[in-house]
C-alpha cells in the first residue's frame, strides 16, 4: 500500500455533505430549543446612556432580554497565548462601554428566530457618543511599537541596513497598502448551547475545540470535564473561527439564563463586526542592490491596526528576513489603535499582505535593474536560512520558479511594459514568490484495532472542508499496510484526545504525525507480541516481521496473519495505542518553510481599467503530498482568495460613524466564477524527512501568499502602471 499516499482519494465525507447529512453547528436539534439574536451598538465609541428592553420583552415569543445590567456574573479567561480561546478578553456585556460599531449591547432569546429578530429591533438604546477613531491615517490615533508575537520579537536587524541602502547602486523605496478584508466563509459563526445541570454541551463552529472548552470552563466556573465542545464540520474557517468571539459566551450565557437550549447564528452583516477581520496595513519596503542584482539591504516596516482595547499583530514582516540573501536587513512594525473589532487571523496572516509588499518591491527592483524578475530572485536565492544560518529542512523554490516560468510561457513576456496587445486588451505577465512557515504543535491520537480487523483513530481536530478525515485515514492506512476502507478517523469533539487549534496550516503535520505514531505503535505492538508468543509462527524473529498486503509475514516464512487473525491468535478482544506528538523544530536546528511561485497573466482594458486574470499558475514545494486532490483544492482556493484580494476585496468604513458601509456580499466583492480563470497548480516532488515522520509540510495557507503581488506585477507589465494600494480597482488603472 506504499503508493496510497499522494493519490487523489475522494473526500470520505463528500457524500455526507452533498446529501445534506453532514451536520454543521447550527444544525444540531434539541428539545425546547430557543433562538438568540444579538443587538449591536449603533455607535463606535462612547457609552450606553440608557437601555430600554420593555417593548422587546413584551413582544411575542420573547423569553429573555439580557443586557449589561441584568447579565449573570462571568469570570475571566485568557486568549490563545494563555491556552484559552478568547480573541478579545473583554467579555460581552461587561459594562456600558462601547469600543466599536456593532459591539453587542444586548441579546434577545425567543421561541423562534423570527420572534428574536423582531424583538431585537425593539431594544431601545441611547448613547453618550464620542468621536470614533477608525481612519488608519488619523493623527489622533494612538500608535505604538509591536513587540512580540508567536514567532518571537517583531523587530529584527542584521548588519547595518540604512547605510547599506544609502550606499546601494540601485534602490527602490516605496509604501504599499492593503485594506481591511473580512472573512466570508459559507457557514457563518454558529453556536448551540445545551446545559444539563452544571454540565454544558456546545456545538460551535470553531477551529479550536480544546481552547474553547478551556475558556467556557473559566468563564462559567465549571471544570473542563463538564464542558463538551463539538464541531463535526466547519463550512470554512480560514482563521476567523480560530479564536472564540463574544457570541459564543452570549449564547452559553443565554442558555443558562433561560434554562433551555439556545441557538445563535451570526447574520452576514454581523460577520463584519462581531468577529475579526484582516487588519489594514501600510508597509514600507526599501531594497538596495548592486548593479548585478546582488541585494545589499532590505528594510520592511510599517503599520497595521489593532482595536482600542486589544492587540492583534498582522505580522507582515515575519518571513522577510529569511526569504532572500542580504547581509543587511531590518524589519519592524507599529500598531495603531482604532475603534474596530479586534483583527484576527485570515489565511496566511502576515505573509499575505507582507508578500504583496515585498514581492511588488522585488518586481520594482528588477525593473530598476533592467533584470528579469525570476533571475533577480535566483541571484539572491538563499540556500541556508540567511537569518539563523540554519539549513532549510527542504527547499524546492528554485524548481517552483523553473516549472512556473515554463508553464506560463515566461519567455513570451516583454520586459517593456504596455507592449503586448490582444485585440483591445493589454496583456501582461507577473510573478511572485510564495512562502509560509511549517508549524507543528502538540496533539494526541488514540488508535484502536477491533476484532473485525477495522481501525478507528481519534483526535479532536477539525474538518474545515480541507479533507482532514480523508487524509488522516490515508496516513494510518499506509502505515498499517491496509486498504483505506478498513480505517476510519473521528474528530471534532472534546471527548476525543487533545488536538490543537486547526491553524497555521499545521493540521496534517501535527495531527498526521500523531495518527502515524499511533498506527505504528499498533503495528509494532502486534509484531512484538507475535514475536514473543511461544506458539507463534513468528516466534524469535522480531526484526523480520513486516506487513505485506495487510498481513504480518516475514521474508523467510510462508505464514501470513491478518490484523484480525493476529488479535485472535493472541486472544486479544481489541488493541488500543496512544501517541502524542510535540513541537520540536528548535531541537532540529533547521528552518522549516513551504515554498512556491505564482505566475499570472492579466488582460487589462486600457479604456475601462478592467483587469482580468486570464491565467494563474501556482507551483509548490510543500513536502510530501498526502492527497493530491484535497491539496490541489486548497491551493486553488488560496489562489482564488488571492485574486479577490488583488482586485476586489476591501471593507469600507464610514469615518464619521465608524460603521462598516459594505457589510454584505452585494457590496463586499469576492470573486465569482467569471472572475476566475482555469487555475493550474503543480507540486514539486519533495519528501521532507526532517520535518516529521510523514514528510509533509502544510498547504492550507501558502496558496494565497504572493498572489496579489503576482497580479499587481502583471498589471504593471501590461500597462506600465504600478499599483501599490490594493485592491486594483478600475479607477486606479485607467487614470
Ligand atoms: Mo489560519 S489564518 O491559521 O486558520
Amino acid at each position: 500500500m506504499k503508493n496510497l499516499i499522494g493519490k487523489g482519494l475522494d473526500r470520505l465525507d463528500g457524500p455526507l455533505k452533498v446529501t445534506g447529512k453532514a451536520r454543521y453547528s447550527a444544525e444540531f436539534p434539541a428539545a425546547k430549543m430557543t433562538y438568540a439574536v444579538g443587538v449591536g451598538s449603533e455607535i463606535a465609541s462612547g457609552k450606553i446612556r440608557s437601555i430600554n428592553t420593555a417593548e422587546a420583552e413584551g413582544a411575542p415569543g420573547v423569553i429573555a432580554v439580557i443586557t449589561h445590567k441584568n447579565r449573570p456574573a462571568l469570570k475571566a479567561s485568557s486568549d490563545f497565548f494563555g491556552g484559552g480561546a478568547l480573541a478579545d478578553v473583554r467579555l460581552p456585556l461587561a459594562d456600558a462601554n462601547i469600543y466599536h460599531a456593532g459591539q453587542f449591547v444586548a441579546v434577545v432569546v425567543a421561541e423562534s428566530l423570527e420572534c428574536a429578530r423582531h424583538a431585537a429591533e425593539l431594544v431601545k438604546v441611547t448613547y453618550i457618543e464620542e468621536n470614533p477613531v477608525v481612519d488608519f491615517d488619523d493623527k489622533k490615533a494612538e500608535r505604538y511599537k509591536a513587540k512580540q508575537w508567536f514567532h518571537g520579537p517583531i523587530a529584527r536587524t542584521r548588519g547595518t541596513p540604512e547605510p547599506a541602502l544609502a550606499a546601494a547602486a540601485v534602490k527602490v523605496d516605496n509604501t504599499y497598502r492593503t485594506p481591511v478584508q473580512n472573512h466570508n466563509p459559507m457557514e457563518p459563526h454558529a453556536t448551540t448551547a445545551i446545559w444539563d445541570g452544571d454540565k454544558l454541551t456546545v456545538y460551535d463552529a470553531t477551529q479550536g475545540l480544546y481552547n474553547t472548552r478551556k475558556s467556557l470552563s473559566d468563564i462559567f466556573g465549571i471544570p473542563p470535564a463538564n464542558v463538551r465542545v463539538v464541531c463535526k464540520f466547519i463550512g470554512g474557517g480560514f482563521g476567523c473561527k480560530g479564536a472564540m468571539w463574544p457570541h459564543v459566551t452570549l449564547c452559553v450565557m443565554a442558555a443558562r439564563a433561560v434554562n433551555r437550549p439556545v441557538k445563535l447564528v451570526l447574520s452576514r452583516p454581523q460577520m463584519f463586526t462581531n468577529v475579526g477581520h484582516r487588519a489594514e496595513t501600510a508597509q514600507r519596503v526599501a531594497l538596495g542592490a548592486e548593479k548585478d542584482g546582488t541585494i545589499k539591504a532590505i528594510i520592511h516596516s510599517g503599520t497595521s491596526h489593532t482595536s482600542v482595547n486589544g492587540e492583534f499583530i498582522e505580522t507582515f514582516t515575519v518571513s522577510t528576513p529569511m526569504l532572500y540573501n542580504s547581509p543587511n536587513v531590518h524589519v519592524e512594525q507599529d500598531l495603531v489603535k482604532l475603534n474596530k473589532q479586534l483583527p484576527t487571523f485570515m489565511r496566511a496572516p502576515g505573509e499575505t499582505p507582507g508578500s504583496f509588499a515585498l514581492e511588488s518591491a522585488m518586481d520594482e527592483l528588477a525593473c530598476a535593474l533592467d533584470m528579469d524578475p525570476v533571475e533577480l530572485r535566483m541571484k539572491n536565492y538563499a540556500l541556508k536560512d540567511p537569518e539563523s544560518g540554519n539549513p532549510f529542512s527542504s527547499k524546492g523554490l528554485d524548481q517552483c520558479y523553473k516549472v512556473g516560468a515554463q508553464k506560463i510561457g515566461w519567455e513570451k513576456r516583454n520586459k517593456k511594459p504596455g507592449t503586448r496587445k490582444e485585440g483591445d486588451w493589454l496583456v501582461g505577465l507577473g510573478m511572485a514568490t510564495a512562502t509560509y512557515p511549517t508549524m507543528h504543535f502538540n496533539a494526541t491520537c488514540v488508535g484502536t484495532l477491533s476484532a473485525d480487523g477495522s481501525f478507528l483513530f481519534k483526535s479532536s481536530t477539525h474538518e474545515m472542508g480541507t479533507g482532514t478525515r480523508t487524509v488522516m485515514v490515508q496516513i494510518a492506512a499506509e502505515r498499517l499496510g491496509v486498504p483505506v476502507d478498513k480505517v476510519d478517523f473521528d474528530l471534532g469533539d472534546t471527548d476525543l484526545p487533545m488536538a490543537p487549534i486547526s491553524g497555521g496550516s499545521a493540521t496534517v503535520s501535527t495531527v498526521g504525525s500523531a495518527v502515524d505514531g499511533a498506527a505504528l505503535r499498533l503495528r509494532n505492538t502486534l509484531a512484538e507480541k507475535l514475536a514473543t508468543a511461544v506458539d507463534s509462527p513468528f516466534n524469535g524473529v522480531p526484526g523480520e516481521i513486516e506487513v505485506v498486503d495487510g498481513k504480518f509475514t516475514t521474508r523467510t516464512k510462508s505464514e501470513k496473519l491478518s490484523y484480525e487473525d493476529a488479535l485472535k491468535f493472541l486472544k486479544l478482544p481489541s488493541l488500543e495505542e496512544k501517541y502524542e506528538t510535540a513541537f520540536n523544530d528548535h531541537a532540529k536546528k533547521v528552518s522549516m518553510h513551504s515554498f512556491g511561485a505564482h505566475f499570472v497573466e492579466v488582460k487589462v482594458d486600457p479604456d475601462l481599467g478592467t483587469v482580468r486574470v486570464s491565467r494563474a499558475v501556482g507551483v509548490f514545494a510543500n513536502g510530501r503530498i498526502i492527497n493530491e486532490k484535497t491539496c490541489r483544492s486548497q491551493v486553488h482556493g488560496g489562489i482564488v482568495m488571492g485574486i479577490g484580494m488583488a482586485l476586489e476585496e476591501a471593507t469600507l468604513m464610514d469615518r464619521r460613524s465608524g460603521r462598516v458601509i459594505n457589510a454584505n456580499l452585494g457590496e463586499y466583492h469576492v470573486p465569482v466564477n467569471a472572475d476566475i480563470p482555469s487555475i493550474e497548480a503543480y507540486f514539486i516532488p519533495e519528501e521532507d524527512t526532517i520535518i516529521n515522520s510523514i514528510g509533509a509540510k502544510g498547504i492550507g495557507e501558502i496558496g494565497i501568499t504572493g498572489v496579489a503581488a503576482a497580479v499587481a506585477n502583471a498589471v504593471y507589465n501590461a500597462t506600465g502602471k504600478r499599483i501599490r494600494h490594493l485592491p486594483i480597482t478600475p479607477d486606479k488603472v485607467f487614470v
